[in-house]
């Protein structure tokens, strides 16, 4: 037998719906574990953050960082931190999204929503303990494999994209435009810090995590690093120009959230500033630009390929 047919197969012989299922059910198990038992005392406050995590949502932020981090060969166990973390912080920002004081959504992840099914005040809580525990499954990365500058790094680059600057900064804006009408670049910059910021520190986060891994030279990390940048500007600003495109065509249904609530509710979209159409372009163009940042990697590129493609392509 020859040594070719001896190797075990390469990662990416698996195929690509395997590797979506098996990376989604392993960030579930991880936040499971992650997350407070209902019981635990304050018990009220903790079967809520369960209820807000757990058991819904397509998990993108969470199998970007494996994606990303696989790409380099990162330690498993520190992915597992860094996916909990983005998708703590996620879960976060979407209860208070949902908050009357913010978009007054009743519905999310096909279930009522936080503030629904436990209150406004127990609500805002929720949002802040899930960032906080996002913030301790981070620090966990150093005692799995990550390092401790990469997981010094990892904490900033996390606090950076949910701060003033990034996702609370972009939901400012959010806030203080509607009934505004938002040209194109306007539009961007806010899709870019409320969106955009959250998933680029997805990806980022993976590739950090890879930063001491045996195989990375500095040098291959550094330009592996700038791949994922530009990959992850491009999938950054798609995700919510497409998501802006879904409140428009989808349903409740197979959303699981209520749809057009942005017209409804007066908010500049991405829709709003250059129609239908011409957004749809856009989000065909930023897949592209995506698929092509990654060329460099190769097939180690090959799962950030097909999530650039999911993103776009998704139906909820
Ligand atoms: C919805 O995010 C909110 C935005 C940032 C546009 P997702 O579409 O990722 O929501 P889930 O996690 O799948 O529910
Ligand atoms: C939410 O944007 C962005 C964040 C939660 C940071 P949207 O308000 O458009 O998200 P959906 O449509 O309610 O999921
Ligand atoms: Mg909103
Ligand atoms: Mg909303
Ligand atoms: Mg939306």
């Amino acid at each position: 037998m020859t040594e070719a047919t001896t190797a075990a197969p390469p990662a990416s012989a698996v195929p690509f719906d395997r590797w979506l299922a098996a990376r989604g059910e392993r960030a579930e198990q991880a936040l499971e574990r992650m997350l407070p038992p209902a019981g635990a005392h304050p018990a009220r406050l903790h079967e809520a953050m369960r209820y807000a995590v757990l058991g819904g949502g397509k998990r993108v932020r969470p199998l970007l960082v494996y994606a990303a981090g696989e790409a380099g060969a990162a330690p498993a166990a520190a992915l597992d931190c860094a996916a909990c973390a983005v998708e703590l912080v996620h879960a976060y920002s979407l209860v208070h999204d949902d908050l009357p004081c913010m978009d007054d959504d009743v519905l999310r992840r096909g279930r009522p929503t936080v503030h629904v099914q436990y209150g406004e005040a127990l609500a805002m809580l929720v949002g802040d303990a899930l960032q906080a525990l996002a913030f301790e499954a981070l620090a966990a990365t150093a005692a799995h494999g990550a390092g401790a500058s990469a997981t010094a790094a990892m904490v900033a680059e996390l606090a950076r994209a949910a701060g003033s600057q990034g996702m609370a900064g972009g939901q400012a804006i959010d806030l203080a435009s509607v009934g505004a009408t938002l040209g194109r670049e306007a539009i961007e910059d806010m899709h870019r810090r409320k969106t955009g910021a959250l998933l680029r520190a997805s990806v980022r986060l993976g590739g950090l995590c890879a930063a001491d891994a045996g195989a990375a030279a500095a040098d291959s990390h550094a330009r592996r690093m700038q791949a994922l940048d530009r990959y992850a500007d491009a999938i950054g600003l798609a995700f919510q120009v497409v998501d802006d495109i879904l409140d428009v065509e989808g349903d409740a249904a197979t959303l699981g959230k209520t749809a057009g609530k942005d017209a409804k509710q007066s908010k500049p979209t991405y829709v709003t500033a250059v129609g239908l159409d011409a957004a749809r372009r856009l989000a065909g163009q930023l897949r592209e630009q995506a698929r092509e940042a990654i060329a460099p990697l190769g097939e180690a590129g090959r799962r950030l390929a097909g999530l650039a493609d999911l993103i776009v392509l998704r139906k909820s």
